[in-house]
């Protein structure tokens, strides 16, 4: 028989690395359209720190207590009603903006997942979701990246960063990355023609004239990044927005977005990732139990790829 109680990660409050429980949760049940996933591993992004602050909150209040993380890679356990694409036993990754991840069952849409490639492990697809849909979204349909085009990849190291850059290089751009002198080997392993120390090089003294910047950092970056891009350039971005009135002044489009599931961006990442042209990096893997230690690692903002949880 089934047990009814699974380990879950939750916070009950809102506040620090010391909120997060390790403890029993209620098992979900899927409903119609949904999977219940069996989750093996589960990524970690900063979007789940900043939520357990509760610096979210304003627009995007939890209902406590909350099982943080949105993406996952596992096992098919149960389909709800009307669920035909998907079967016990399916090997999948997702995501869920109803959170959930940390945990050792999710529920999820049918809509938002996708069969685990072959080529890649679980614990590389346990951390897809929400990086890889957001670099695909925020060059394509926000970027609106054409061949031959130049576009700044700032924290090309990050998540997000690391799947930009070779989402841009598969569109054919020119790209450049920014990123210490540490992630260097790396950043240039990912495909950029050039490459930028943040540290010790002012980018806007090192690129002129781009069709567009991806800023993932925020900040002062945001704003800085409008003086490298040329009249009618792109500034998209995820984690700030820029001074509108200079980008207005600059002629220069801001783009800011919050990333949503759609079926073209799930698509397509799948279909990169199995095809082998694009890869991912998980620099560190904790136990399920060590979410704290997991979440802290990520606040650092030092993260080289991906951060995830193995769950099973
Ligand atoms: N709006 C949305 O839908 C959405 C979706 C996903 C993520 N986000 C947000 O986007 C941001 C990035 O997410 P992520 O998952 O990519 O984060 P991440 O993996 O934690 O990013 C870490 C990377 O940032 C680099 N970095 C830090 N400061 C930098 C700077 N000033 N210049 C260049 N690189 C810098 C670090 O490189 P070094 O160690 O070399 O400095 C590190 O490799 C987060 O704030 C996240 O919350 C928003």
């Amino acid at each position: 028989m089934m047990s009814e109680t699974m380990k879950a990660v939750r916070i009950h409050e809102y506040g620090g690395p010391e909120v997060l429980r390790y403890e029993d949760a209620p098992k979900p049940v899927a409903g119609p359209g949904q999977l219940l996933i069996r989750v093996a591993v589960a990524g970690v992004n900063p979007v789940d720190w900043k939520l357990r602050q509760g610096i979210m909150q304003s627009f995007w209040p939890l209902t406590l207590p909350a099982t943080l993380g949105a993406d996952f890679a596992g096992t098919v356990e149960a389909v709800g009603a009307n669920v035909s694409a998907w079967k016990s036993g399916d090997v999948v990754w997702g995501g869920s903006s109803e959170l959930g991840g940390y945990a050792e069952y999710i529920v999820v849409s049918e809509a938002a997942i996708a069969a685990k490639p072959d080529n890649i492990s679980l614990k590389e697809a346990g951390g897809l979701y929400s990086v890889a849909l957001t670099a695909w979204q925020g060059v394509h349909d926000h970027g609106r990246l054409q061949p031959g085009q130049t576009i700044l990849i700032h924290a090309a190291a990050g998540g997000v960063g690391m799947f930009a850059v070779q989402f841009a290089k598969e569109a054919g751009a020119h790209v450049i990355g920014t990123a210490s002198a540490k992630n260097e080997a790396f950043v240039r392993s990912l495909g950029v023609d050039s490459f930028i120390d943040y540290t010790s090089t002012r980018f806007e003294d090192a690129v002129q004239n781009a069709d567009v910047v991806f800023d993932t950092v925020g900040g002062d970056t945001g704003t800085r990044s409008l003086a490298v891009l040329k009249s009618g350039g792109i500034l998209v971005c995820i984690a700030g927005e820029p001074d509108r009135a200079e980008a207005a002044r600059r002629g220069v489009t801001v783009e800011h977005f919050s990333m949503t599931l759609t079926p073209e961006s799930l698509r397509a990442v799948s279909e990169l990732v199995a095809s082998g042209k694009v890869t991912t990096f998980i620099s560190e893997t904790f136990p399920l139990s060590e979410a704290r230690a997991a979440q802290e690692a990520s606040e650092t903002g030092r993260t080289r790829g991906k951060i995830v949880l193995q769950v099973e």
